[in-house]
């Protein structure tokens, strides 16, 4: 039986993760699918259980790295109209789990909402950034996470039903959430009214500080380990003297050391090879040992 029929949604077969990566990595998917609606996401999780096919997220494909043979199971993303929407009620914004950040930040300053400038230049989409609880470190600003901003959650678990979490009822922890667990399909987020020129400002120097601190120049996933406390893992993988270290068409960034770039045909299988050449160095040298802050996907 075609099950994937009686979806609303579009269904791929066989797609290649490598065109929904940043990294520009990750072999065929089995089914690629983007459900309508919940109730389509509801149908396709019951029959991915029937079928006994493992399921997967993906959003912006930005923090992911995924294996050059692929994916024999469901890859998910929530592209449709229904998880794109953003609308704004004094001063919070209801943002469905498939808009990009950029999307939110923008929106936000078109209604004069000031708040989420410091997720400007993550690439992710909300829902990824909710389940990774993805932020930024600053020296003016201290570290700060989407959480910072959270009111409620809706989200559906693997039988598809849908819930609405309040945000004491999320657990966050740095780059981690126990949203994770579940498929996230919008959330409610609080900001406060402000001034749009001070907040473009603000935009702009995020961005500044992005740009002129991280290789944007080759496709790769962003940092790829997490800060290990109180220190950053670019500085400690730099101290090594790593930069330029390759793997294939996997190379440490030169202006970021947590940075691997794919300079081309980079495969998954150099990109974990660099990995763990990085983490023993690392570990030799300063007894830390890294742990990744992007997600590999194999099966
Ligand atoms: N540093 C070096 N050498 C390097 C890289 C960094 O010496 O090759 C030094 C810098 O000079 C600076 C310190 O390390 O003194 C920290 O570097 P940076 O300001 O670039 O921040 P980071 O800790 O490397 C974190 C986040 C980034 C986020 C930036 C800016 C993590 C793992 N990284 O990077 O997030 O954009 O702060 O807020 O939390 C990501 O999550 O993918 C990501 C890139």
């Amino acid at each position: 039986m075609n099950w994937w029929k009686s979806l609303k949604g579009k269904v791929k077969q066989a797609e290649p993760l490598k065109n929904h990566t940043t990294f520009r990595i990750g072999g065929p998917a089995r089914f690629f699918i983007e459900p309508s609606d919940p109730q389509d996401l509801k149908l396709l999780l019951g029959f991915a259980k029937k079928y006994n096919l493992p399921v997967f997220i993906i959003g912006s494909g930005s923090n992911l790295l995924v294996n050059d043979k692929g994916i024999n199971g469901v890859v998910i993303r929530l592209g449709a109209p229904y998880f794109n929407r953003l609308s704004c009620k004094g001063s919070y914004l209801n943002a469905g789990s498939g808009v990009p950040l950029g999307k939110v930040i923008f929106f936000a300053r078109e209604h004069g909402l000031s708040g989420a400038e410091f997720l400007a230049g993550i690439p992710g989409t909300v829902g990824g950034a909710l389940a990774m609880n993805a932020g930024t470190v600053s020296r003016k600003t201290g570290a700060r996470s989407i959480q910072d901003l959270v009111k409620e959650v809706t989200v559906m678990d693997y039988s598809g039903n849908i819930m609405t979490l309040q945000k004491k009822d999320i657990k966050f922890g740095y780059r981690k959430s126990s949203l994770s667990k579940y498929i996230i399909l919008g959330a409610n987020i609080k900001l406060a009214k402000a001034d749009r020129g001070k907040i473009t400002q603000r935009i702009k120097e995020y961005m500044g500080y992005r740009k002129s601190s991280q290789d944007l120049s080759r496709p790769s996933a962003g940092c790829v380990f997490k800060n290990p406390a109180g220190d950053s893992a670019g500085r400690l993988i730099d101290l090594c003297g790593l930069k330029g270290k390759r793997v294939g068409c996997a190379c440490v960034s030169l202006k970021h050391a947590n940075f691997i770039l794919n300079l081309g045909r980079g495969r998954a299988a150099d990109v974990i090879k660099l990995m763990k050449f990085v983490s023993r160095k690392v570990s030799a040298k300063f007894n830390i040992s890294l742990t990744p802050e992007i997600r590999i996907w194999q099966n």
